[in-house]
């Protein structure tokens, strides 16, 4: 029998794209979102705050799983402990944690690390809350979102020289592809942490800048800038890659070509 699906962080760049796959499954929806939605057909909302532990009890009730998307730059394993118990409570359902690939390999120890990396330490952190949850899991880790990296590409394109964080390298992937990863994880059996998904590519940043510009007809000189600390030296060294799993399609130049050029 098709069960009920909690998707937190379904109005996210993620989760808006795991709610219509589940949909097509055949699933009834609910998303947790801190603002109030009105329903839409399969699609249920309930509002409340993973952080502040509001409404969480209301939006696992009845779920026989949980896509856990919701997310910010910090404080992800509080969110994440707040859903737990409240899941746990209510029964026994299939939680499905999207992470970040680097997680267990980005060392978050000084203040430089906190505050260039310190969101790999959230998530990390996260992660062993799901994992410690006692309910059955599947952790997803994923190398960084073509979205996320075109936000960033927009913001910094926005300076008149552009600071390029030297010998970090990235592997972006298609936000598309990680969600129809996720439901089909969220659909099968508990998996406990499954193969890392990445991009097809792994370039620089000043690769992935120029590709930016390029498509937007833009010239911007690049200046390369030196980031000190542990958690960089280990980015520098590839340990938010996974070359081995370089299993999503759509490159970076494809993706640009679409977002910024509209479909052909
Ligand atoms: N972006 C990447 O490149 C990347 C790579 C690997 C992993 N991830 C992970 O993927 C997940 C989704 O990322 P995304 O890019 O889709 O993020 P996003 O676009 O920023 O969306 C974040 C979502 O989290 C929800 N949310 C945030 N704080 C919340 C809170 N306190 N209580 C309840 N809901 C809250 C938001 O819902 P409302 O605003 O509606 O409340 C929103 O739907 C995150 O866990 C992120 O760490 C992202």
């Amino acid at each position: 029998m098709a069960s009920l699906i909690l998707v937190t962080g379904g109005t996210g760049t993620l989760g808006r794209r795991v709610v219509p796959r589940l949909r097509e499954a055949g699933h009834a929806v609910r998303v947790f979102s801190r603002r109030t939605h009105e329903a839409t057909d399969g699609v249920e909302y309930v509002t409340g705050d993973l952080l502040k532990d509001e409404g969480t009890q209301d939006a696992v009730a009845g779920a026989g799983i949980i896509v856990h998307c919701a997310g910010g730059r910090k404080d992800d394993d509080v969110a994440t402990r707040n859903l737990v118990r409240a899941a746990s409570q209510a029964g026994a359902p299939h939680l499905v944690f999207i992470s970040v690939v680097g997680a267990d390999r980005i060392p978050v120890v000084s203040a430089a690390d906190r505050a260039m990396f310190g969101y790999f330490g959230f998530k990390l952190a996260a992660e062993r809350v799901v994992a410690g949850s006692g309910l059955p899991w599947t952790t997803l880790r994923a190398t960084q979102f073509h979205d996320l990296a075109l936000m960033v590409a927009e913001q910094m394109a926005k300076l008149p020289v552009i600071p390029v964080p030297a010998g970090v390298r990235f592997q972006p992937v298609d936000t598309d592809e990680v969600a129809a990863r996720l439901v089909e994880l969220a659909l099968g059996a508990p998996a406990g942490l499954a193969p890392d998904i990445g991009g097809p590519q792994v370039c620089s940043m000043a690769d992935l800048l120029r590709g930016y510009l390029r498509a937007r007809g833009r010239r911007r000189p690049l200046l390369p800038v030196w980031l000190p600390g542990g958690a960089a030296r280990a980015v520098r060294a590839g340990a938010n890659l996974t070359p081995g799993h370089a299993v999503g399609r759509r490159t970076w130049e494809e993706f640009l070509a679409y977002r910024v050029h509209g479909p052909a």
